[in-house]
């Protein structure tokens, strides 16, 4: 560090390692922190150095090891306050109000729902990325386009589907969200699908069909076979897992595996 504070070096490592933490875009014009404020003397300060010229650094706190007890209660009663929220609408406020999981605290926004909460079909996503992050929808970055594409192939749109992900808000940086996470988020996904009375659901995406399906199984697998499911309200729901549109943006030759599982769907329709 140079007497007249960070130079540009020092400034550019600080920076990788905020987008190494996840914290990958600037959300408003001026910082602010939620959070206690390290100084960025004391966090570039060389601890070995600090230590021989007496200068004092933040401890780092230890991860804690294996979850805590409290860990336990913070799905324990959501599962059992979920039953007394009876619209969607009080869903989305317990999902606004819920304390306890890291995720909010990094989202620009919850991402709840979008088209027709009366559709017949409901699509369930994974997470919400940086486009959805932004404008509080699911499915509206380049996924999202070709989701539109693939249900336009079928003669449906966002006015005759409701879409949901299996995770509301967006993990920093995209990063896989942690079991802990999506134990105590599925059951307020369960209550919404619960909520929604589709007739058909469509999962995309290996992870919350996983999730969903309490299965180790693979997507590859587990896509275009239907299954009857009670999300836990005792209602049979036909549930057809497939491939997530991110994923054939990166592999087109799957969308043909893809295409199948729409034809399947829409013959349930008709
Ligand atoms: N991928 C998802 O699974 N959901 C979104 O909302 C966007 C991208």
């Amino acid at each position: 560090m140079s007497a007249n504070g960070p130079t540009r070096d020092e400034l550019i490592a600080c920076l990788a390692w905020h987008v190494a933490c996840g914290a990958d875009e600037a959300l408003g014009d001026r910082p602010t922190h939620d959070q206690t404020f390290i100084p960025l003397k004391s966090f570039l300060a060389d601890p070995l150095a600090a230590k021989a010229d007496g200068a004092k650094t933040d401890p780092v706190q230890p991860a804690p090891s294996s979850p805590p007890d409290s860990t336990l209660s913070l799905v324990e009663p959501a599962t059992n306050q979920l039953n007394a929220i009876t619209t969607l609408t009080d869903l989305r406020n317990a999902l606004d109000q819920l304390d306890g999981c890291a995720l909010k605290n990094t989202a620009g926004n919850l991402v709840f729902c979008d088209g027709n909460p009366g559709a017949r079909v409901m699509i369930v996503g994974e997470a919400p990325g940086r486009d959805e992050d932004r404008v509080g929808l699911p499915f509206v970055g380049a996924a999202g386009q070709l989701l539109d594409r693939m249900l336009a192939s079928i003669g449906l749109d966002r006015s005759t589907v409701y879409i949901t992900n299996l995770l509301p808000w967006r993990p920093p940086g995209n990063r896989t969200p942690t079991a802990e996470e999506t134990r105590l988020l599925l059951p307020y996904l369960r209550r919404h699908i619960q909520l929604a009375k589709s007739e058909y659901l469509l999962i995309l995406g290996g992870s919350s069909a996983k999730a969903l399906l309490g299965t180790k199984d693979g997507i590859l697998k587990l896509r275009g076979v239907w299954r009857d499911v009670d999300f836990g309200n005792g209602v049979v729901l036909p549930t057809l897992p497939s491939l997530h549109p991110a994923y054939l943006l990166r592999s087109p030759a799957q969308k043909r595996l893809s295409f199948d599982d729409l034809l399947s769907l829409r013959a349930r329709l008709a």
